[in-house]
């Protein structure tokens, strides 16, 4: 079992990177709108897809500059394979030089690339490069970019309730002492911080089987702007709204006011005790 995946199965993020204060540490976007982009445009969209395959890059370079250290983006859904068969190989075809363009700039950049969803799915030609990346960045710890690749939330748990039910049946697992760290450790996002901020552009306010369990917290953000289109002044303007928000958890206002002013006092002791 990697470090990685030990910490989400025992819940403890301490190897994981510190957030920034009052900036999100992990940001996961729904990218939508690059056909109405073609549209407007009078372009075929595909030509949406290609803008919004260029703007991925934009905004793995304007996250990192603004601290966040994971960012993933929905790049291919399960039902997304139901599109016309020249849309599915253009998106295929994007990829794969998408990875021939900035594979080497995730190197220099020292961001590590993670994939959620089946990608033993995807065609060789986009596949065999994704996994040459993955393996090329597998060092890096810094800033991770999440690829969501054949990603469905409902697929993913399938899978994962699949292996533990396999687990329970060769009597290796306890139903009964099973728990929600047991299922995120078999989720594909296993060792991943939950998203904080959910993004999607384009102004549907959906989810679209998206990280359905892992945003259960998530603050939601929804974007007018089409993806094509979103830059790193959309992005700091939706960390700015997150920024302004409030944070329950489930608890109430006043709890967590309360546990601010603890924090502030023992924070204040331990400046006490080492000035
Ligand atoms: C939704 O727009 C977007 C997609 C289904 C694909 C997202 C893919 C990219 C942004 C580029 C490829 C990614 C990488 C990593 C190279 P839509 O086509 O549903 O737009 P519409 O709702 O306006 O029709």
């Amino acid at each position: 079992m990697s470090a990685a995946t030990d910490n989400a199965a025992t819940g403890d993020t301490r190897a994981l990177p510190p957030a920034t204060a009052g900036v999100p540490r992990h940001v996961a976007i729904i990218m939508d709108g690059n056909g109405r982009w073609a549209r407007q445009r009078k372009l075929p969209r595909v030509e949406g897809h290609y803008r919004g395959g260029e703007n991925v890059m934009r905004i793995v370079e304007a996250a990192q500059k603004l601290g966040i250290k994971y960012l993933t983006l929905y790049a291919f859904s399960v039902e997304n394979w139901q599109r016309p068969a020249a849309e599915v190989d253009a998106l295929m075809r994007l990829l794969e030089s998408f990875l021939g363009q900035y594979a080497r700039r995730l190197v220099e950049e020292k961001v590590r690339l993670l994939t959620i969803g089946d990608i033993s799915a995807l065609p060789a030609h986009a596949r065999k490069p994704l996994e040459q990346a993955i393996r090329d960045t597998a060092n890096f710890t810094g800033h991770t970019l999440v690829l969501a690749l054949n990603y469905g939330a409902r697929a993913e748990t399938v899978r994962a309730v699949r292996e533990i039910a396999r687990a329970a049946a060769a009597g290796a697992l306890n139903p009964d002492a099973l728990g929600w760290d047991d299922l995120a450790a078999r989720l594909d996002t296993a060792g991943i911080p939950d998203p904080d901020l959910l993004i999607r552009t384009s102004g549907e306010t959906r989810l679209s089987n998206f990280l359905l369990l892992q945003a259960a917290y998530a603050e939601m953000y929804f974007s007018p702007v089409l993806w094509p289109d979103f830059d790193g002044e959309c992005l700091a303007a939706a960390l700015r709204a997150y920024a302004a928000r409030e944070r329950r958890f489930g608890k109430t206002g006043e709890q967590l006011a309360r546990a601010e002013d603890a924090h502030a006092e023992k924070n204040a002791c331990h400046h006490a005790a080492g000035g």
